[in-house]
């Protein structure tokens, strides 16, 4: 079933909500609520997104009727920014499992991956005035029931409706990923987020190439810092800190 404006609206309620049938992007979208006054957990939904915008200048397919791509405006302490990243590869994490989805887990540093390939991916954007954080926009793009059979992406992606029993219905997806989003942003400082987003990581341990620095960075994954930042031992022994960028895996 589509989702229509006045579902959307009486599910979030009292949220405030801006709902798009095509958005080109929802994040692009809720930054610029942002900048004009965004109150805090204001939610940007589209059912379908035409230029979905992924991690690393990545493209993110949102096709019609088959994913959810929501982006929150969310106004975190500079120092708590970092944790967004976390908070909303949890409550992913949180929303699949209630629904039965078995081997959830999160691949460094925000990508919800069942079995290991992604259905969901996190994109977050800090909005600054010269040195001032106004705030930032937490998006999400999560497949239900999009079908990469036949695309490139067949080994590497997956939707809910592949793994779960019944395929979810969208609206009340939307509804449980926003409550679990609530739920973390009122524990954004604390060390349950922090510890419960590091033992879902699939990453520590694993064999690891970091790219998105000036060099790739191939060694082991030995732990994650309380800013999120993946710590590496090269296979030189030196322990490299990865702030931002992306790894493959083995
Ligand atoms: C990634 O894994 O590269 C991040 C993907 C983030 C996609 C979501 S869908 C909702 C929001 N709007 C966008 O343009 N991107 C994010």
């Amino acid at each position: 079933m589509p989702l229509t404006e006045a579902h959307v609206q009486a599910a979030l309620a009292p949220r405030a909500v801006r709902f798009y049938d095509v958005a080109d992007s929802t994040n692009d979208i809720a930054r610029a609520w942002l900048h004009a006054g965004a109150p805090d957990g204001a939610a940007v939904v589209a059912d379908e997104q035409r230029r979905g915008r992924g991690r690393m200048g990545r493209v993110w397919q949102t096709p019609p009727g088959a994913a959810l791509a929501v982006s929150i405006v969310l106004y975190p302490s500079p120092a708590a920014l970092p944790r967004l990243s976390m908070l909303a590869a949890l409550a992913v994490c949180d929303v699949i499992e209630s629904l039965g989805g078995e081997a959830v887990g999160i691949k460094w540093p925000n990508d919800v991956q069942i079995g290991g390939r992604k259905v969901s991916g996190v994109l977050v954007e800090a909005e600054w005035e010269r040195e001032r954080l106004l705030g930032a926009v937490v998006g999400i793009g999560l497949n239900v029931s999009v079908n990469f059979s036949d695309t490139e992406l067949a080994d590497s992606a997956v939707s809910l409706a592949d793994v779960l029993e019944k395929p979810p219905d969208r609206l009340e997806l939307l509804a449980a990923l926003l409550a679990r989003v609530d739920y973390w942003y009122a524990r954004l400082e604390s060390a349950a987020l922090y510890a419960s987003w590091r033992a879902r990581l699939v990453t520590l341990g694993q064999r690891v190439t970091a790219v998105g620095q000036a060099e790739p960075i191939v060694g082991t994954a030995v732990d994650v810092d309380a800013s999120g930042a993946l710590l590496v031992r090269d296979d030189a022994g030196t322990l490299q800190r990865i702030v931002a960028g992306d790894i493959a895996l083995g």
